[in-house]
């Protein structure tokens, strides 16, 4: 199951020579965009993930946030939470998490690096929680057990049903003539944890927010995408209309949790 997951995930690939001729990373997130989601996430904090997690907290227990980001899942925990270990590959993201953690008054050990080749210095919490990460991971066994054998009682994901880029699948068809992937999906993941031998529950919903707001955003974004010059957003816009992709359809936001199988030993390790 993992071999397929990790040959699914590849097929999502950019095909070579349109990926020489990208302006910029077409992969790339912008801290900016994840901390408005952190701060809309601590304006009014809702929906299964909180929920899941909140209810194995133990009061002031810790959390330990795989693709923190700028901490939208884990953030929102504070009263209850009384330590965030975040880990993120990107300093940017953690900056934005680290000054809300301060806000907040919750402190937080930061360890930059990629989830699992940091795991070994990196503290085991009380819940562990990585939110819309998996998309990214093509060794996604080894990531889930590592995540597992850093929580004491719990650990929830969230993704969204498709992989994150379906949206643009019309897109590609139309700028590139590429057909992109209909796998995996959220199914895979359930798969994957549960050959783990996870009793893996579920919830799903529809996104809780649009994914743009604004025409000229949506353009922005995909001609990062679709490795198409600023220039093109017209050209983007026009498409978008004439394919009947406005406003884009809400995804599919699963949220999958399992229980950690006790209290394993409370690994020292190094943080910051
Ligand atoms: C889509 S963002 C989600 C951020 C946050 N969890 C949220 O829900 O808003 C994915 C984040 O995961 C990070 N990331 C991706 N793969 C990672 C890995 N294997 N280990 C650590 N961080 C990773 C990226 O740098 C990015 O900040």
């Amino acid at each position: 199951m993992d071999e397929r997951w990790r040959a699914d995930l590849e097929r999502w690939a950019i095909p070579e020579e349109i990926a020489a001729g990208a302006p910029a990373d077409p992969w790339g997130h912008s801290a900016a965009r994840f901390a408005e989601r952190a701060d809309r996430a601590l304006a009014a904090p809702e929906g299964p993930t909180l929920t899941r997690t909140a209810e194995a907290l133990p009061p002031g227990g810790s959390v330990l946030d795989v693709g923190a980001g700028s901490g939208a899942a884990s953030l929102p925990l504070v009263p209850a939470m009384g330590e965030l270990i975040a880990v993120d590959v990107s300093g940017a993201m953690l900056a934005e998490l680290t000054s809300r953690a301060a806000a907040l008054g919750v402190p937080v050990r930061t360890v930059r690096g990629r989830w699992p080749d940091v795991a070994d210095r990196t503290l085991v919490a009380d819940v562990a929680v990585a939110a819309h990460v998996v998309y990214n991971v093509p060794d996604l066994a080894a990531f889930l057990t590592a995540l597992t054998s850093h929580a004491r009682r719990r650990v929830v994901l969230e993704l969204t049903e498709r992989h994150p880029m379906s949206w643009l699948n019309p897109l590609w068809r139309h700028f590139h003539g590429v057909t992109r992937p209909l796998r995996p999906t959220a199914h895979d993941v359930i798969a994957v944890a549960e050959g783990l031998g996870h009793r893996v529950r579920h919830e799903s919903r529809p996104a809780p927010l649009s994914r743009f707001d604004r025409l000229e955003d949506l353009a922005e974004s995909a001609c990062r995408r679709l490795c198409l010059g600023r220039e093109r957003a017209d050209e983007v816009v026009s498409a978008v209309i004439e394919l009947d992709m406005w406003p884009v359809p809400r995804d599919r936001w699963f949220t999958l949790w399992w229980e950690a199988p006790g209290p394993g030993p409370s690994r020292p390790g190094k943080t910051g």
